[in-house]
């Protein structure tokens, strides 16, 4: 059979990777996909730099329309990132009739609505395997692998970059900065790194492993989104003294009065498996309403392991590009006509439980304050530690750990308490979720 044609937009640190594994295991790819699959075509701004990974043996161009009209070409793998010019690439290689690859996030995010409306009134496949936690397989095992189950909730550490600045700065002691620094030289981060600490980066993954697991179209301005840039070392090491870690989580789940799409840091028992993800890595923990919970864990982020997923969907649309279109699997898991409309739940609806830390002056009768307007707002005190005063101190940290609570009403607690005039500055508070 005649080789499939790939045409290949971007050859960067994923475009890079991509090129390599399919040289490398060109003959494994070949036995199993029916048909050798080659890059035939590049296009990136960077021709010198293309032109010596590529050695000759594609042909290159910085006009990545070229490609995406090019006859010669049956699928597309869109690794260019952002949502402007590489929305408009995708649209314009659907209407020519290529199947698309991409890992973009970021674009399936906020547009992959109208992208899948056009792919399937088309009749071609975007595949976008390496679009959430990189080298893991997790779009097939939430898409295909978990079929039979009513997906209860994902819990995913989907940013590598922030797991990796967590790990360090908890184990090293090493400040922020400089652990960016590091995630940005070996190419885990975004190109604006607000996204990785920020969380957006993780809400575009959180945002696509929804619309999967419960049948809902892609709604990333409806997720709330907190990273992880003001999370102080004492954070780290009290929720540490209390037998959680912090991780920056992507957690979505069913309720009875809507779904909840939300990134934040989050206290979780250190027992746990995924509180034991350090580094780049990632994991997702998805619970199903038959298998039960069921885990998920490899590298993220990076060149080989992205590339990974990006050539599993060259030899997916391989195997199924003879397919009747209707009979393959949905792009969003379910029929597109069946898609659900639960709504998403505002974030001042979902109840989770907290660590509150405050700083405060070491008198009597503060805490007896800052109980009592807990108590008022219906938030129920699971735990409490007063830090020891540093010598000739007159102020002391209190930490506690809260029973679950309506986030309005612990929103409302709060700024109660940081009008005592006992309490300095803000009240920091951390969700906690057991994971169970
Ligand atoms: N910036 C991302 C991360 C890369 O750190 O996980 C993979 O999407």
């Amino acid at each position: 059979m005649k080789p499939i044609n790939a045409g290949l937009l971007g050859i960067g640190t994923v475009g890079g990777g991509t090129w390599e594994v399919l040289n490398r295991n060109a003959d494994e790819i070949q036995r199993r996909a029916g048909r050798a699959i080659r890059i035939s075509r590049v296009a990136d701004k960077d021709l010198k730099k293309a032109q010596s990974l590529v050695n000759g043996k594609a042909k290159i161009t910085s006009d990545a329309y070229e490609v995406v009209r090019a006859k010669d070409i049956d699928i597309v793998i869109e690794l260019i990132g952002g949502t402007s010019i590489a929305k408009d690439l995708v649209l314009e290689a659907i209407r020519n009739g290529k199947q698309v690859v991409t890992a973009n996030k970021a674009l399936l995010a906020t547009h992959g609505n109208e992208i899948f409306a056009a792919a399937q009134k088309k009749g071609v496949m975007v595949a976008f395997e390496a679009s959430v936690a990189g080298g893991i397989p997790i779009i097939k095992a939430l898409r295909e692998g978990l079929a039979a189950n009513r997906i209860e909730w994902i819990a995913g550490i989907i940013n590598g970059t922030s797991n990796f600045i967590l790990t360090e700065m908890r184990d090293k002691g090493l400040p922020f900065a400089a652990v960016l620094k590091e995630a940005q030289k070996k190419g885990y981060a975004e190109t604006d790194p607000a996204f990785d600490i920020e969380g957006v980066d993780a809400a575009h993954k959180l945002t696509i492993l929804s619309a999967l697991a419960f049948g809902i179209p892609m709604q990333f301005s409806k997720a709330y989104t907190e990273g992880i840039s003001k999370l102080t070392q004492e954070d780290i090491r009290y929720a540490g003294e209390l037998g959680y870690r912090i991780k920056l989580l992507g957690i979505t789940k069913r309720t009875d009065q809507g779904i909840e799409l939300r990134v934040h840091p989050t206290l979780i028992p250190a027992r746990r498996l995924i509180a034991n993800v350090e580094g780049v890595m990632n994991a997702i923990l998805v619970k199903g309403d038959v298998v039960g919970p069921t885990l998920y864990y490899g590298a993220g982020a990076g060149s080989l392991p992205t590339a990974s997923a990006v050539v599993a969907d060259l030899v997916d649309v391989t195997r199924l590009i003879t397919a009747d279109p209707q009979q393959r699997v949905p792009h969003l898991a379910f029929q597109p006509d069946r898609l659900a409309k639960d709504p998403i739940l505002p974030m001042g609806e979902v109840e989770t439980a907290c660590y509150l830390r405050m700083r405060v002056q070491d008198r009597p009768g503060v805490l007896a304050d800052v109980s009592r307007i807990l108590a008022d707002s219906k938030i129920s005190i699971g735990a409490m530690v007063q830090k020891e005063p540093g010598e000739g101190e007159s102020r002391v940290d209190i930490v506690m750990l809260t029973h679950r609570a309506i986030e309005k009403n612990v929103d409302a607690a709060m700024a109660k308490i940081e009008k005592l005039p006992t309490v300095l500055g803000k009240v920091t508070r951390i969700r906690l979720e057991e994971l169970l």
